[in-house]
């Protein structure tokens, strides 16, 4: 198995960056699959910090090929940006190591602002979105309306398209009392935003097609995590594409055998930002610790996160929804001199024990977790780059995750550095 696809095993933020930057020095070509510039990816690579939303994380690296697949939807402005910002910094970045699918989505200040107005509470239900505008762009392209990248390389046809999305946007902001937008204004921010994005278009289906068969290595990169995939998340506190690793495929255009291993990354305790269910969350002294401890503050919203115990129910079911063939644990540091460490084993519901996240929103709510109460470490965890480095509490705290997760650890980070890994399995040579 060649490939490795990165997902992310919680509710996002489980620190994709570093494991996919570590595995990137492998791999020759870095793919994104799906979400957009709501994913908050933090390299740290010799002293120098890089924060990406949008772009692969392979771009900060000389020779790998990074791509932006279908799967994504891509606001101009914010891959203009970004890609402006890392210059600065020093990466180079052209065609020679970017590429993005022609029939990827538009994300438009039309999609930004309804992101914005739905979450302002006075109209529907607040999911505590990024508001990037990454689900109005979702809807309008299986709503068959929307504005690819291609689209943007034929400015002749582009008025036709732009009227189709209007029909459906001007009729909601009617309905809002907003007024209407114009063609005109829509068809310049597009003709003027063109030339920046233009270059690194190209049939990425074709293009990894053929990295494939040239035998190189791809490496597919999650944003979020699969409880915030639309199908098998908590819905409707989701976001709005598909987070699990059968994405990959779909949101790169390669058939299902070409993903290879699953790595399915897990913090060591949970995390989650913005509304919805979260069973194991903490609401005391101890939550604000590891909150405070962990830097759990949003990478592109600046929001806190929420803070709580592990929940190996919710894990293994994203091991299986994901087909996660091993798992990549972060920040057990953290947990360093905590006295006693919790971990969900199962719910109460209703007066009965389940071993399952339910599917409705009600009892998802509702749910009780079980716990398993441990003795924690008084030694560090953190930095260690072995496991003879490791308390013993420590080792079985990790072996125990490992039973009621039905996966392994195959990697386990100890720190926001590369160096500061310990690796069981190799993912790519797995
Ligand atoms: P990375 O890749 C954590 C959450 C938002 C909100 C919900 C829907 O850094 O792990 P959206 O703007 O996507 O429509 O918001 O999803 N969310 C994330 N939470 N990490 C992320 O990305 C997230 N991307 C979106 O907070 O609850
Ligand atoms: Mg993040």
């Amino acid at each position: 198995m060649a490939n490795v696809v990165v997902v992310g095993a919680q509710w996002g933020d489980e620190g994709k960056g570093k494991i996919v930057d570590w595995l990137s020095e492998q791999a020759d070509v870095v793919v994104r699959f799906q979400g957009g510039h709501n994913a908050g990816h933090t390299l740290v690579i010799g002293g120098n910090v890089y924060k990406l939303s949008l772009l692969p994380s392979g771009v900060v690296r000389t020779g790998k090929l990074s791509v932006i697949g279908n799967g994504v939807v891509l606001d101009p402005h914010a891959l203009a940006a970004e890609v402006a910002r890392l210059q600065e910094q020093g990466v180079a970045i052209s065609r020679e190591n970017l590429r993005v699918a022609e029939n990827a989505t538009l994300i438009l200040s039309i999609h930004r602002e309804l992101d914005a107005l739905r979450e302002s509470g006075s109209a529907g239900t607040k999911i505590g979105t990024t508001k990037r505008g990454i689900g109005p762009a979702y809807e309008d392209k299986v709503g068959r309306r929307a504005i690819r990248l291609m689209d943007l390389a034929d400015l002749s046809s582009l008025g036709d398209k732009i009227e189709r999305l209007l029909t459906h946007h001007n009729a909601l902001r009617r309905g809002f009392d907003l007024d209407e937008f114009k063609p005109e204004a829509i068809y310049e921010e597009l003709a003027s935003i063109a030339p920046k994005v233009l270059p690194y278009m190209d049939a990425v289906w074709r293009l990894l097609d053929e990295e494939r068969r040239a035998g190189r290595r791809i490496l597919f990169e999650g944003a979020q995590g699969a409880l915030l995939d639309v199908d098998h998340g908590t819905y409707p506190f989701v976001t709005s594409s598909n987070t699990v690793a059968g994405q990959a495929a779909t949101g790169s255009g390669m058939g299902p055998g070409s993903v290879g291993y699953v790595l399915g990354i897990a913090k060591a305790y949970t995390t989650r930002v913005g509304e919805g269910p979260f069973p194991t969350e903490l609401f005391d002294e101890t939550g604000e610790l590891i909150g405070h401890k962990g830097k759990e503050f949003g990478v592109v919203t600046g929001r806190k996160r929420r803070c709580g115990w592990f929940d190996a129910t919710l894990v293994r079911q994203t091991v299986r929804t994901s087909g996660i063939n091993g798992i990549a644990l972060t920040k057990l540091d953290i947990l360093d001199g905590f006295e006693t460490i919790r971990i969900g084993v199962g719910y109460k519901l209703d007066g009965q024990t389940i071993d399952y996240f339910p599917a409705s929103q009600l009892a998802q709510g509702r749910v009780e977790p079980i716990y398993e109460e441990f003795e924690g470490w008084s030694g560090s965890t953190a930095g260690a780059r072995s496991w003879a480095d490791l308390p013993a509490q420590a080792i079985k705290y990790v072996r125990r995750i490992e039973e009621l997760i039905g996966a392994p650890v195959a990697v386990l980070s100890t720190s926001p550095e590369r160096d500061d890994t310990i690796l069981m399995k190799n993912p790519f040579e797995a």
